[in-house]
């Protein structure tokens, strides 16, 4: 497939993202333009994206399914779309196949079922994890941890060490490629070789990497070749519902999948099964053909514009944002803080404001400045307790308090997340507000003007002139 590339154009891709203008109420009244710095959770969509969706609702039909010509079309781009995944992650599909799910821990929890594990059985992982590439190894099997530093950089030593302490038993490693709470990368590449050498098979939690940097799964027989990787279309430009699994063939031809039915199978008698293909026998039900059609374009798009070059304007907003952070007093930043250190992160920064919460500074970022961050744990609380430096003794009266239905007080931090459409006029919108929020505080307005919900730990001002409620609704 050849696809032109234009260059990077900030400007464009800026003008490209549907709703970059959206002007959102504040609390004391007016309006500000929206500032999404959260896009660590989810991004925006793209125009030439929902363009695309737009265009292909006029052929949308059954996939795998109809005689119809709609139908064929519809077939047609889905398994297409399968084809415009692996080779932007450079994988080989004689060999491995693309599976669509819904989501990246969809997809890490089907390599857990499929990996066939068994009592005794490891997965080794990190402390650095997102939940989702840490519980599901803990049901199917038992999962031991990587250590991270104090500032939470992995331990490759420890990795190491770990994959001979526990040998045969270790059946995967299981990393993330970026954090989602520090931004730290991994080295998947040296990780493979170690894990390779020690005759493990790797998978990498590409969720909040393969949107950021250009990732090689390398060829099969290559000592860095990453065996399986997941990540979310709805990181990456395209919310319509899908997620991705790249891997082995071999892993998924053995015995049935863990969701059966329509679509999964070549032959049915009452006493016999026969399996489809792949990736058939793994998409259970009438597949999702419109978020692989965004998923497809989002990457086209993102391959126009050049994953290096979309790493490179990413590092420079991510080094002005430090410095601009390192810059208010009062406010801690976790993780690297050096901004001249970008090379192994993503754009993520976590901090905390001395004095006032972590929910009500992400709270009043929102209704003061129409600025979208995430606060609390980032479903990573191992690494979150770690960070923190939370004792045992704190960690048990936490859980006490919210046993009893009390958030209040819950510890976390507030999270920044960029990505390419983001500016340094972003940043500088930010600074502000955490300078107002300040002053605020210091006056005694930010108690008075906002209140605190025990149950959910959430904070929420005490006067909204527009409520969510009222700005779109399903009629
Ligand atoms: N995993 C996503 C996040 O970190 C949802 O926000």
């Amino acid at each position: 497939m050849f696809l032109k590339r234009e260059g990077f154009n900030h400007a464009r891709f800026r003008r490209d993202i549907v709703g970059i203008d959206k002007k959102v109420p504040l609390a004391g009244g007016g309006y500000a333009s929206y500032v999404n710095l959260d896009n660590a959770a989810s991004t925006p969509v793209l125009r030439p994206v929902l363009d695309k969706v737009i265009e292909f609702m006029d052929w949308y039909s059954s996939v795998h399914r109809g005689t119809g010509f709609k139908s064929q079309v519809s077939t047609h781009v889905y398994d297409e779309a399968h084809e415009v995944v692996g080779s932007f992650v450079k994988a080989d599909l004689s060999s491995n196949c693309v599976i669509f799910v819904k989501n990246a821990t969809e997809a890490v929890n089907k390599v857990s079922y499929r990996l066939g594990l068994a009592k005794g059985d490891l997965v080794l992982t990190t402390m650095m994890e997102h939940h989702s590439n840490d519980l599901p190894w803990r049901s199917k099997a038992a999962a031991v941890y990587a250590g991270v530093d104090r500032r939470g950089a992995l331990d490759l030593d420890d990795l190491e060490t770990k994959l001979r302490q526990y040998g045969r038993r270790i059946k995967l490693v299981s990393v993330s490629g970026a954090s989602n709470v520090t931004g730290f990368k991994n080295d998947v590449g040296s990780i493979a070789a170690i894990a390779h050498r020690a005759g493990v098979p790797i998978l990498v939690d590409g969720a909040q990497l393969v949107p950021h940097s250009p990732v090689d799964i390398k060829p099969d027989d290559h000592p860095e070749h990453i065996d399986y990787l997941v990540f979310s279309a709805h990181k990456m430009y395209a919310p319509f519902g899908t997620g991705v699994l790249i891997g082995p063939k071999r892993t998924f031809l053995t015995g049935a999948p863990e969701y059966t039915g329509g679509g999964t199978v070549n032959i049915v008698t009452p006493e016999t099964v026969e399996w489809a293909g792949l990736p058939d026998r793994e998409e259970a039900g009438s597949p999702n053909v419109v978020g692989a059609v965004a998923l497809a374009s989002a990457i086209q798009y993102l391959q126009r514009q050049g994953m290096r070059n979309i790493e490179n304007h990413e590092r420079t907003v991510t080094s002005y944002a430090l410095k601009r952070l390192g810059e208010v007093k009062g406010l801690r930043v976790y993780g690297e803080t050096d901004p001249n250190r970008t090379g192994n992160r993503v754009g993520v920064i976590t901090f905390n404001l001395d004095g006032i919460p972590h929910g009500l500074v992400a709270a009043a970022l929102a209704w003061e400045g129409g600025i979208a961050v995430r606060n609390g744990c980032f479903c990573a609380q191992p690494y979150m307790l770690h960070l923190l430096g939370l004792n045992p003794q704190q960690l048990s009266r936490l859980i006490h308090k919210k046993r009893a239905g009390d958030l209040s007080g819950i510890p976390g931090m507030v999270r920044v997340s960029l990505a390419a459409y983001n500016n340094k006029k972003d940043i500088d919108r930010l600074i502000e507000c955490l300078e107002k929020i300040k002053t605020m505080s210091r006056s005694g307005e930010l108690a008075k003007r906002y209140a605190l919900c025990r149950e959910t730990g959430a904070y929420y001002p005490r006067d909204v002139k527009v409520h969510p409620k009222e700005v779109f609704k399903l009629e």
